[in-house]
């Protein structure tokens, strides 16, 4: 039997699999690190600390692995999108990483629009919001000009692991998407957004395929992580495209829904002309010559974890869900809107935050949780929104992620979605497409498709109810009021916070 390990650096945590040609999870760990926070709206990690992680992570699935290191033939990778990772000449780390959460690049943001936002969304087919990486580049470049000045190149997060294990330096389309500078019609930087700002091409690393080959692991690290030296090690793609080859989304009118940090709404596109103004964004797939549309909920699974953490620091997450089925749809009149951090679709906007709207002095705690996770996947829909208006035919979504583990928040997504909601029997999100890459990369099926017809199993359905999806409809109604509502009282409240 032969084996691929998929590496997932996600934003809490890293999660390292290990897959057999059958599709069969053979181990599994994962190690967190944690976010640094030095001023509002900054979000930081340090790379080293996600190798040392991933070393362990590593480390525990060859520990529990009883065959031959040999037999493990390939390895790949996926990871958090956008975050800015600089080395110098000698590929030495500059500074901590800048993630795709962190939000300091507002003025950036504001004079890329202003200067040359339309040719930027031509080009790179996406709108520019804080948490992209052009952004932060202009922000180093400004605030800390010596760094700028010794960056000799630039990666995106889960590339520095690739590094680190073959001291090769690349990144891969579906990553490299997220950076405003790729034309991602032609698959190459684009000159014209690189000379507009005054960036080196030479910052910019060389672009590969998802599965392609970028070589064999270092022998030194080989050595540490009991790997055999010929272990091939294949590109990889961001966690957003390897999540959806991990869930099947790999053919014209899939969707998914995924509820983690984040949440997301993704749809697979084949035709590269299509259009959604930047209201959507819009990024090469991690399968070749595919591109896929997808809308982003900043505070999705962190908006229901930051009530837990504020309001039921000791519960767990099943008790604190316990009791919102007794709530009925709309949690009696009480709106939540999920923009703790901004929100990114559809409203670009990093000022705004969230509200509750409607308490009365009848709500108790349950009705706030079923209205948290009510108002988060109200958001999501906000994305749905935007495909159907472009005709697109949504469905059936696979739902993934930690809204994917309860029973009442699938059938919450059934109803507020309008379409059937499909559960996958194993979930092992984009770690699995991070193996599945590689298991495709070193020949073992023909096709990514292919891979995923032996690899993906559904499970458990949902299917929408008539009337609560009446009810969900109009409600929808009431809570796309509260963004233009709260918008001009965020504004003014800015001088207020820390
Ligand atoms: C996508 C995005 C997030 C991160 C999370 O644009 O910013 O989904 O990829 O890892």
């Amino acid at each position: 039997m032969k084996y691929v390990i998929g590496i997932d650096l996600g934003t809490s945590a890293v999660k390292a699999i290990l897959i057999n040609q059958s599709g069969e999870l053979i181990a599994e760990a994962s190690y967190s690190y944690p976010l640094i926070q030095k001023r509002a709206g900054y979000s930081e990690q340090d790379p080293a600390e996600w190798v040392r992680q991933t070393i362990k992570a590593i480390a525990d699935i060859m520990a529990k692995f009883k065959g031959n290191p040999s037999d493990i033939e390939g390895i790949s990778y996926s990871g958090q999108m956008h975050g800015l990772v600089l080395l110098d000449k000698d590929f030495q780390l500059l500074r901590p990483a800048i993630l795709w959460n962190d939000t300091r690049t507002s003025s950036q943001c504001k004079s890329i629009i202003k200067e040359f936002g339309t040719e930027i969304l031509a080009i790179s087919k996406n709108s520019v919001v804080e948490g992209f990486t052009l952004p932060k580049l202009l922000w180093v470049k400004e605030h800390e000009p010596d760094i700028f000045k010794q960056s000799a190149v630039f990666l995106l997060p889960k590339d520095y692991i690739r590094y680190w294990m073959t001291g090769k330096i690349h990144t891969d389309y579906s990553d490299a998407a997220g950076t405003l500078l790729l034309d991602i019609v032609n698959k190459e930087w684009n000159a014209e957004i690189l000379n507009k700002f005054n960036i080196p091409e030479t910052l910019c690393p060389p672009l590969l395929e998802s599965h392609e080959l970028v070589g064999t692991v270092k022998p030194e690290v080989a050595n540490l992580l009991g790997f055999a030296a010929q272990t091939k090690v294949f590109a990889g793609g961001a966690d957003n495209a390897c999540g959806a080859i991990g869930a099947g989304i790999l053919s014209p009118d899939t969707t998914l829904c995924s509820i983690g940090t984040s949440g997301v709404i993704l749809s697979y596109e084949s035709n590269k002309e299509t259009e959604y103004q930047g209201r959507l964004h819009f990024f090469n797939h991690g399968k070749e010559d595919a591109f896929y549309s997808m809308g982003v909920t900043l505070a999705a699974g962190q908006s229901l974890t930051w009530f837990k953490n504020t309001f039921a620091e000791n519960e767990t997450f099943n008790q604190l869900i316990e009791g919102i089925d007794e709530i009925p749809v709309g949690s009696d009149g009480l709106i939540f809107t999920p923009y703790l951090f901004g929100e990114r679709t559809p409203y670009p906007d990093a000022i705004i935050r969230g509200s509750f709207i409607g308490m009365n002095g009848a709500h108790h705690r349950s009705h706030f949780v079923r209205a948290v996770m009510e108002g988060v996947t109200f958001s999501l829909n906000e994305s749905i929104s935007l495909f159907r208006q472009k005709g697109k035919r949504v469905d059936t979504i696979i739902s993934v992620g930690g809204g994917a583990k309860n029973d009442s928040w699938l059938q919450m997504q059934a109803d507020i979605f309008n379409a059937r909601i499909v559960k996958l029997k194993n979930e092992q999100g984009p770690s699995l497409g991070a193996a599945m890459l590689a298991a495709y990369g070193v020949g073992w099926f023909p096709s990514l498709n292919e891979c995923a017809k032996k690899f993906i199993i559904y499970t458990k359905d949902f299917h929408p109810q008539k009337d609560q999806v009446e009810q969900y409809q109009s409600l929808f109604e009431v809570y796309q009021m509260v963004y233009s509502h709260t918008k001009e009282i965020n504004e003014k409240l800015i001088q207020f916070r820390s």
